[in-house]
């Protein structure tokens, strides 16, 4: 069993971001400017904002963090989100979900200009990607096909079940593992909550992606020997530590690992993939601009 190490492969990404910045900011030219509007006060929201910003500055890119009361209007937020679109000094901007109840997501984040949706939320970022154009990946997918490459890990003509039908993981993850190109060309099948016998399907699997939010729901009776096993899960549970908690997978390590040719930890699997996506996608709506 080989682990899928997200911290030393996202280190050595950030290695190339960082050297490409440099080579930018030498030649005269500004760096990837990346700004964050946080809404609230979400602890892991405000824990998710932070750690971007700390991402940016160790590659150089600029980065802005802009708060807003919890009680901010939807108008107000739209007019926040059209002022960034028309601002030259921004390249990139995400708004970090969830927003408070009384906000329309949806209607965020169409507002958001296409070429500077680097979270790749925005309906045109999604249906270019359905397509194989050109367009920005959201993170947590993106973050997982750069670890397949990085690994080389085999994909053509494998069985891949993705656990989960979520906007930002699970259906993006099912398209990008179906298409023709490297990694890619699997056979895919979605499961989620009203599938009937999901282990049926994952014992069939060559590679599952698990992301549905529910603690250690893949066991390893549930995994034949030799799959490659990804886990986007981070829930938080209750523990008698200096924090109070410990972030738990949607996999069960110490059943499921045993069992695997490759296997992400949590923690440090496929977070730390998921940030540098991010920055890879500043980075190239940069280089657009
Ligand atoms: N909340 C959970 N994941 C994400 C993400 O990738 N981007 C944003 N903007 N909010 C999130």
């Amino acid at each position: 069993m080989i682990l899928l190490n997200g911290k030393e492969t996202a280190e050595a990404i950030k290695k190339q971001i960082a050297e490409q910045v440099s080579g930018m900011v030498a030649s005269g030219e500004r760096p990837p400017h990346l700004v964050a509007l946080l809404v609230g006060d979400n602890g892991a929201s405000r824990t998710y904002v932070e750690n971007k910003e700390r991402a940016c500055a160790a590659v150089g890119f600029k980065s802005t963090i802009l708060r807003y009361p919890e009680s901010i209007s939807q108008a107000d937020l739209i007019s926040e989100v059209e002022r960034l679109n028309a601002d030259d000094g921004v390249d990139g901007f995400i708004i970090q979900l969830p927003l408070p109840g009384h906000i329309d997501e949806n209607k965020i984040i169409n507002a958001v200009s296409p070429d500077k949706d680097v979270d790749g939320f925005h309906p045109v970022n999604v249906g270019r990607m359905c397509l194989g154009e050109d367009s920005f990946v959201s993170a947590t997918p993106y973050g997982i096909m750069l670890l397949l490459e990085h690994y080389g890990i085999e994909t053509s003509g494998k069985h891949c079940v993705v656990l989960g039908r979520s906007n930002i993981v699970g259906r993006p993850m099912a398209n990008l593992l179906s298409r023709k190109a490297y990694p890619g060309d699997c056979t895919v099948t979605m499961c989620h909550s009203r599938t009937v016998d999901i282990a049926g399907h994952t014992r069939k699997a060559d590679i599952i992606v698990a992301a549905l939010g529910v603690p250690e729901f893949l066991k390893g009776d549930m995994v034949k020997e030799g799959a490659v096993v990804i886990d986007v899960g981070i829930t938080r549970v209750p523990a008698d530590n200096d924090k109070g908690y410990r972030i738990v997978g949607d996999v069960e390590f110490d059943s499921v690992a045993p069992k695997c040719s490759y296997i992400t930890p949590v923690p440090g699997g496929v977070g730390p993939m998921t940030i540098v996506s991010l920055m890879k996608n500043t980075l190239k709506a940069r280089g657009r601009r």
